[in-house]
C-alpha cells in the first residue's frame, strides 16, 4: 500500500503544534475517561504522540494506513497495551471494543468511505460502545476559512488528500443510525469533539 504520509509523518505533530498550539491535543483528550476498563480501537492515530501521557492506560488496537506513522506510534506508545496494525481497519470480531477513536482521520476520506466505515464500526462495538470523533468542522471566521484552504491544499500536495472540503459528519453519522450524545467545541466550533452512540 502506498504511504501517503511518509514525507510529512516526522513533521506532522510539530507542524500541528506550531499552527494550533495544544488545541488539537486537548480535543483528542477531552473525553478520555475510565481507560483501565476499556478496550479502544484507534483508527488513523498518526504518530500517537498526543496520547503518550495516557499510553500506560491504553489497551486495544491501533490501525494506521501509513507505515511511517505506524513506526512512530509504536515508539511513542511503546508503554501501551495496544497492538499495532498496518492498513485500513478490517472487521475481524464483532462486539469487541468499548470505544472507537476517530481523530482527524475522517476528513481524509470520501463520503462513501466514511459511510462504509461508520456502519462497519457498529458491529465492532459492544452494546453500550461509543465513537469518539474529533475533527475540523465548518470554518467560522475569515482567518479560519483562509487557513482551511491552505491546509486542504497542503494535504492534497503532500499527503494525496482527495477532498476539497470538510465532510458533513453529522449528516453521515445520522444517516448511519448513530446518535450524538455529547459535544465539546473548540476554536469557536471549528474543531469539535463529539461522542456518538448507537442503539
Ligand atoms: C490527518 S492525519 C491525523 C493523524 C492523527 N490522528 C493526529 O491527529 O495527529 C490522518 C491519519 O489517518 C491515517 N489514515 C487515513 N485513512 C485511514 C484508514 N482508513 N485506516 C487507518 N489509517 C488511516 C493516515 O495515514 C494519517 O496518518
Amino acid at each position: 500500500m502506498k504511504d501517503d504520509y511518509s514525507f510529512i509523518a516526522p513533521y506532522y505533530n510539530r507542524l500541528a503544534k506550531l499552527v494550533f498550539g495544544k488545541k488539537l491535543k486537548e480535543a483528542k483528550n477531552c473525553f478520555v475517561s475510565g481507560l483501565e476498563d476499556k478496550k479502544i480501537l484507534l483508527i488513523g492515530g498518526g504518530d500517537g504522540l498526543d496520547y503518550q501521557e495516557i499510553a500506560k492506560k491504553l489497551h486495544g488496537q491501533y490501525w494506521e494506513k501509513s507505515q511511517r506513522m505506524l513506526e512512530l506510534a509504536k515508539r511513542n506508545l511503546s508503554e501501551s497495551g495496544l497492538s499495532f496494525h498496518l492498513g485500513e481497519f478490517k472487521v475481524e470480531n464483532s462486539g469487541h471494543f468499548d470505544e472507537v477513536w476517530l481523530h482527524f482521520v475522517l476528513d481524509t476520506m470520501e463520503d462513501s468511505e466514511i459511510s462504509q466505515l461508520i456502519s462497519v464500526l457498529r458491529s465492532n462495538l459492544k452494546a453500550n460502545g461509543r465513537v469518539y470523533l474529533v475533527d475540523f468542522f465548518e470554518a467560522k471566521s475569515f482567518w479560519q476559512k483562509g487557513m482551511l484552504q491552505v491546509m486542504l491544499g497542503f494535504f492534497r500536495i503532500f499527503a494525496a488528500h482527495k477532498r476539497k472540503n470538510i465532510p458533513d459528519y453529522e449528516k453521515l453519522f445520522l444517516q448511519a443510525g448513530w446518535i450524538k450524545s455529547t459535544e465539546n467545541d473548540l476554536m469557536d466550533g471549528w474543531v469539535c469533539a463529539q461522542i456518538w452512540t448507537h442503539h
